[in-house]
């Protein structure tokens, strides 16, 4: 069965003008295609994304905190979450972990799903009032002032640091330590981590930009946890770029 076979009954990709996502790809010579509608438009994909990228790849927005192209999905945020109804159901789930199916219909601005959006948001806000892209996005969805109590944290658990040191860099410097709105991330221990080499790429992707990756005098302070440790002096460009 080719890709084009596999159109759910009722659903016609031409007449909607189905958009082609990027992530519709071919094995052994046929796609693999899954047909579904988001926010009323029909759209083509690879049955192997998520609905978040289905519907980026069409230019729909829908908000995230936690997903990072290059990680794997986690589902930590929550903010990506969007209504989807197949077969006679109809839920709310999150679309960074939710693999697109054939015939589903996605909304991605619905009420619900805004209320949804404005309450988490609201909390992060309360846990984090200091941090940019929490009161951007939180002012999007009308919320100014938190109307919980207010803490002064700086991360939001999102967990990308983590996943980024670990599945880009391939190691683990850095993790998180307790559990629930307790997490931290820390390096082991809460020590000066001896794997960390001091690559910055977990202050790259923190969209809190929380981490800050220092070197004062050769001394190299990462994580604000982590204590100092003594980082190597590049030759050409003078910069101190790695942990020792
Ligand atoms: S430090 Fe930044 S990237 Fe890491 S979990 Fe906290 S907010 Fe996310
Ligand atoms: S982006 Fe989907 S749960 Fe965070």
């Amino acid at each position: 069965m080719t890709g084009a076979d596999r159109t759910a009954p009722g659903v016609d990709p031409i007449a909607d003008g189905a958009a082609l996502g990027a992530h519709l790809v071919t094995r052994g010579g046929r796609a693999t295609v899954v047909t579904l509608k988001i926010d009323g438009r029909t759209i083509r994909t690879d049955e192997e994304a998520s609905v978040l990228e289905a519907a980026r790849d069409a230019g729909i927005h829908i908000p995230t905190l936690c997903h990072h192209p290059a990680l794997d999905p986690f589902g930590a945020c929550r903010l990506c979450i969007v209504e989807l109804e197949r077969g006679g159901r109809k839920g709310h789930v999150a679309s960074c972990v939710t693999p697109v199916q054939e015939g589903a219909v996605v909304r991605t601005n619905t009420r619900s799903v805004r209320l949804i959006r404005r309450t988490l948001l609201d909390l992060l806000l309360a846990r984090c009032p200091d941090i940019e892209i929490l009161q951007e996005l939180a002012a999007e969805y009308g919320v100014t002032e938190p109307s919980y109590p207010v803490e002064d944290e700086i991360c939001f658990l999102c967990g990308l640091c983590v996943r980024a040191c670990r599945e880009i860099v391939g190691i683990e410097a850095i993790g998180f330590t307790e559990r629930g709105a307790e997490s931290k991330v820390v390096p082991p221990f809460s020590q000066p981590s001896s794997r960390c080499i001091g690559c910055g790429t977990c202050t790259t992707v923190c969209p809190a930009r929380t981490l800050e990756l220092s070197a004062v005098d050769s001394v190299g302070s990462m994580h604000g946890e982590s204590g100092d440790s003594r980082t190597v002096k590049c030759r050409v460009c003078d910069e101190h770029y790695m942990n020792r």
